[in-house]
């Protein structure tokens, strides 16, 4: 079971199949999706987020290969405003985006810091590596405040072309010492 978690200013919880509405509505812009894998089909469908939802994001957690939330807000938590994973696997273990209202506040560094804690703490992954195109300056911002190394370049596909990518990694031995010594 997927637990909620929470930060000074954000519950993220377990994914659900009644998720999918709202993620429909925030998700399918340009400025999300450019440097998201090209798995994400683009243009969006109508039932894009339904089917992402019900037929491979809530059976990967059942199965136990991935840990999906959405954000809120503690304030409105009704509200969805953004989607945060983390994915057993060699490489793409963490995944998210923010609807774009609630980009520019810190919101997803919060968020990110509070899975990678689950992933290291709770989980007991040794290493965690995330790959990300070197345009994606926010994206890659966040690997750099959290104390992450860039361990590979390569080109990979995302929905707005192929571009070049590093991979960051972390153990957690690294993560527990960038935690101690953080001021966040
Ligand atoms: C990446 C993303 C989730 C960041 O969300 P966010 O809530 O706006 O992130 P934060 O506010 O925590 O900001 C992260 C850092 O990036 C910086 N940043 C934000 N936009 C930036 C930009 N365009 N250029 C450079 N830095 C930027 C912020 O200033 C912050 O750094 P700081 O704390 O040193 O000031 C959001 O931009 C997004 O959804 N992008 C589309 C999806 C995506 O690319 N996901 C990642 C795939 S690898």
């Amino acid at each position: 079971m997927t637990p909620t978690l929470k930060t000074s200013r954000l519950l993220l919880r377990p994914l659900e199949l009644a998720d999918a509405a709202q993620i429909q509505a925030l998700f399918p812009h340009w400025e999300i999706v450019r440097y998201l894998r090209n798995a994400v089909p683009w243009p969006y469908p109508p039932d894009g987020a339904l089917q992402y939802v019900r037929d491979m994001a809530l059976p990967a957690m059942a199965r136990g290969e991935a840990w999906h939330w959405t954000l809120r807000l503690r304030t409105e938590p009704e509200q969805i405003i953004g989607f945060i994973s983390l994915i057993k696997g060699e490489t793409e273990n963490r995944g998210f985006w923010m609807g774009l209202p609630w980009q520019g506040r810190g919101l997803m560094s919060e968020a990110c810091d509070a899975v990678t804690d689950y992933w290291f703490k709770v989980l007991k992954f040794p290493t965690l590596r995330v790959p990300k195109a070197i345009a994606n300056r926010a994206s890659r911002r966040i690997s750099e405040k959290q104390g992450m190394r860039v361990v590979a370049t390569e080109e990979r596909d995302y929905v707005g072309g192929r571009f070049a990518a590093e991979i960051w990694e972390i153990t957690a031995e690294e993560w527990r010492a960038q935690r101690k010594s953080a001021v966040r």
